[in-house]
């Protein structure tokens, strides 16, 4: 299964409850580069440059970087990709590699994309995600999950996100018409609650099957 979306449209909230609900391993490409760019490996230092300007990391490095992801023991039994593919190429790459059964499409207007990311705000330790206003910790800046501080995205600054928003428009947005055109593409609409949207995922894929 593959999420597709905007910046900030709730892939990543999402992506857990199916994750959790379907019992599939959530991959997702923007998480496995934070963490080589924490860990400072090879490709962490060459993605940092690109990711801390709100571009994409080149296709062969992300390619590389998710098959390798896919042979590990927990994607065997299925998973959701959150964040993969993001032009055409990683979407051809991905046919050849995979049959991909369902893409679901979160629809999110453009002036909610930008309260929600610059809401945000991370786990520094287990990386749960929170929203200062729709989603917020019980008690200020510390994660309800394993007590550590929170802290916003390097990326999620106002510059930056308009620098994303533009790269998902230009690059990644002619995905929904390359799986339209493949009938499996299925829309969702991305206003409304967390648990809102879930459910009308949950019935997206109920149709589907
Ligand atoms: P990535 O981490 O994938 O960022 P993104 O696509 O910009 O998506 P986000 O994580 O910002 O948003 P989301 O849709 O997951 O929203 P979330 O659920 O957190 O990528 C980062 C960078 O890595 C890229 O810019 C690029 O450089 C690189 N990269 C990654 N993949 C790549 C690839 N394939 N190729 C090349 N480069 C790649 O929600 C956002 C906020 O809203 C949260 O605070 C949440 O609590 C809140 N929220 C969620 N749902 C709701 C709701 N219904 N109502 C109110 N608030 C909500």
């Amino acid at each position: 299964m593959i999420l597709l979306g905007a910046p900030g449209a709730g892939k990543g909230t999402q992506a857990k409850l199916i994750a959790k609900k379907f019992q599939l391993a959530h991959i997702a490409t923007g998480d496995l580069l934070r963490d080589s760019v924490a860990k400072e490996t090879t490709l962490g230092v060459q993605a940092k440059e690109y990711m801390d300007k709100g571009e994409l990391v080149p296709d062969q490095l992300v390619i590389d970087m998710i098959k390798e992801r896919l042979t590990q023991s927990d994607a065997l039994n299925g998973y959701i990709l959150d964040g993969f593919p993001r032009t055409l190429q990683q979407a051809e790459k991905m046919i050849e590699v995979e049959d991909v059964d369902v893409v679901l499409n979160i629809d999110v207007d453009f002036n909610l994309l930008l309260e929600r990311l610059t809401g945000r705000r991370s786990c520094s330790r287990c990386g749960e995600v929170f929203h200062i206003k729709y989603n917020p910790p019980t008690t200020e800046n510390i994660c309800d999950k394993c007590g550590a501080q929170l802290t916003q995205r390097a990326d999620d600054k106002e510059e930056v996100i308009r620098n994303r928003l533009e790269t998902y428009n230009n690059q990644t947005k002619p995905l929904i018409q390359f799986y339209k055109q493949r009938n499996i593409l299925k829309n969702i609409r991305g206003s409304g609650t967390i648990e809102e949207i879930f459910e009308n995922i949950v019935s997206a894929l109920e149709e589907f099957k």
